[in-house]
């Protein structure tokens, strides 16, 4: 925390921006044609070319992986006008390495391609487009210098329909969330076209319009004042006339309950967002995870939300969630904030729920290394670990791997845990759902069922842990010798660990249970593992109601045979003199 080293890739320019005056004689005489990943493929580039109006600095660059090269027999045109002398064929990529204090992470977004919803004719229809193509499309600075054409015929469009959540709410294609935007730039559309070109109708195809924001549901209501039509029901077939290019929507208008069949003359898919491609890269690079919409994931959804889990990490803008431009500045605000308050702190507070590790137990075998999902344990061979507490966020996976007692949870310590299962079984054990559930997730999600008045079993007793990493092989056996029928082990999904990825400690250790319980003759399902989210109050209903009928079905027998059978291990005694890494297998 407050200490990175960062590698920075400096592209080749092959064209030196401090020579280069702009003039284009480059561009002209560059025998290459692209098409132009700027205007969304609508107009061409050459291979030397100015990425976009507002680029910084604004002077040509050299893409080599289209260029002819400089071979004069092949090319070397450019080279041979550029009467600056600016162009470098030898020009190579420069890394930067910098020491920074923080760190933050602001990639944005892709949009959704909306090719594999053939319904919607995208890969098959001219005059389907995208709402970045439109965008395009209408810009002054656009490929058609915002003269407003359809791509079929080159010619203006007088009727235009608009479909929403086009990779947005969508469940079967992978994409549940919304956007966030797209109702929003539809309705700016709308009015942009009334404005511009009278004549023109719109009308909009949606499932809800959502105008949440400060003065949204006024420029909705002027949308409609302006002669926009809004039909809601989304186009479940588009033909297109081949005489006219014009397409044939067919919809059930879900307000009338009738079908309906409009012809349009130009279709735009109002696009959802995706998470940017480079997002596994970075969270690799970063120690960042995901939820489960594939977008980062920050320390605390309430009370930390531009934070990242990997303390002087903070998020701005779309690769933490979508979000419109406001939402965008005002995050991007807090984040600078946030990573200001870090430099210039001098000293830190860190939270209390840290792990502390006894020297003189320590059997320096470096498991508890190995299971730190932020590398904050310290090991080498023939040498005690020791915690750097700064980076310790307290999941507590080492802990429950420490097989010598060497490691302390403070907050959350064995003794403590192991007490709670002793006090929570001391009487009638065999009618109680015994459980260990994650502060994040699963804890909140019994609290989520709670709050929205779920009801389920009454028999369940749940301790809390920071991780389901925290708990050991030793608590859950514990509940079984004090007479559980069953016992549950839940945390976040799989993927949404709030401890980057702590849980597959959880999974690898439930898995080892079950092969030791049914050695000793117990039932392996009664030991449950369950991943219950922070939103998922009714899962957390079901899964208790699913445990309860489990533990109806455990017989006092049962329960008296695993009191007995899984008998209490001693705790391994360290041998510093011999291989410990061997002992602790
Ligand atoms: Fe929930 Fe790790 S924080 S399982």
């Amino acid at each position: 925390m407050g200490n990175f080293v960062a590698k920075i890739r400096r592209k080749a320019r092959y064209v030196d921006p401090t020579l280069c005056n702009s003039c284009g004689e480059c561009s002209k005489v560059c025998p290459v044609t692209k098409p132009d990943e700027y205007q969304m493929g609508l107009s061409s580039r050459k291979a030397v070319y100015i990425p976009f109006p507002q680029a910084v600095p604004c002077t040509y660059i050299l893409n080599m992986d289209d260029c002819l090269g400089n071979n004069p027999i092949a090319c070397g045109k450019c080279s041979e006008v550029c009467e600056k002398q600016a162009i470098n064929y030898d020009d190579q990529d420069e890394i930067i390495t910098r020491e920074v204090g923080s760190v933050i992470v602001a990639i944005g977004l892709d949009v959704y391609d909306p090719t594999e919803m053939d319904e919607y004719g995208y890969s098959r229809f001219d005059n389907v487009i995208t709402s970045m193509e439109f965008e395009r499309l209408i810009c002054a600075g656009g490929p058609t210098a915002g003269h407003f054409v359809r791509p079929g015929d080159h010619q203006r469009p007088k009727r235009i329909g608009f479909v929403q959540c086009v990779g947005s709410r969508n469940p079967k294609i992978g994409r549940p969330y919304c956007s966030n935007i797209c109702c929003m730039n539809t309705i700016k559309d709308t009015l942009l076209l009334a404005d511009h070109y009278p004549d023109v109708e719109n009308v909009v195809f949606y499932q809800d319009i959502r105008a949440f924001g400060k003065s949204f549901e006024d420029m909705f209501q002027r949308s409609k004042e302006a002669g926009t039509r809004y039909i809601r029901g989304l186009p479940g077939d588009i033909e297109e006339d081949p005489a006219t290019g014009n397409l044939i929507v067919t919809v059930e208008n879900t307000t009338s309950g009738k079908l309906e069949r409009r012809e349009v003359e130009m279709l735009v898919l109002s696009v959802g967002v995706v998470p940017p491609k480079d997002l596994a890269k970075i969270s690799g690079m970063l120690t960042l995870s995901k939820t489960s919409d594939g977008f980062f994931m920050e320390s605390h959804p309430k009370l930390k939300p531009v934070d990242a889990p990997t303390r002087g990490v903070y998020f701005a803008g779309f690769c933490e969630s979508p979000k419109d431009i406001k939402d965008s500045v005002c995050q991007a605000g807090a984040a600078s904030s946030r990573a200001g308050a870090l430099l210039n702190a001098g000293e830190i507070q860190i939270e209390a729920i840290t792990s502390r590790i006894d020297e003189q137990a320590c059997a320096q075998c470096g498991q508890c290394a190995k299971v730190c999902p932020y590398g904050a344990i310290v090991w080498s061979k023939g040498e005690a670990a020791v915690v750097v507490e700064a980076a310790c966020a307290g999941c507590g996976a080492c802990g429950a791997m420490c097989q010598f007692g060497a490691i302390t949870m403070r907050h959350f310590t064995d003794d403590q845990l192991i007490a709670q299962v002793r006090a929570i079984l001391a009487d009638s054990p065999e009618k109680k759902v015994f459980g260990f559930a994650c502060n994040w997730c699963s804890y909140a999600g019994g609290d989520m069922a709670g709050i929205s008045r779920i009801q389920y079993p009454s028999s369940n007793r749940v301790i809390r842990t920071m991780c389901s990493a925290r708990v050991s092989e030793e608590m859950v056996l514990e509940a079984f010798r004090c007479g559980a029928p069953v016992v549950l082990v839940s945390g976040c999904h799989y993927a949404d660990c709030h401890y980057i990825n702590a849980n597959r400690q959880t999974v690898k250790r439930v898995q080892r249970l079950w092969d030791q319980l049914e050695k000793a003759g117990v039932r392996p399902e009664r030991l449950q593992l369950e991943w219950i989210s922070a939103a998922e109050g009714q899962k957390f209903a079901k899964v208790m109601q699913q445990m309860e009928e489990l533990r109806k079905t455990v017989t006092p027998a049962e329960i008296e045979h695993g009191r007995k059978a899984l008998k209490p291990k001693p705790k391994k005694k360290v041998k510093k003199k011999e291989s410990v890494a061997a002992a602790a297998g």
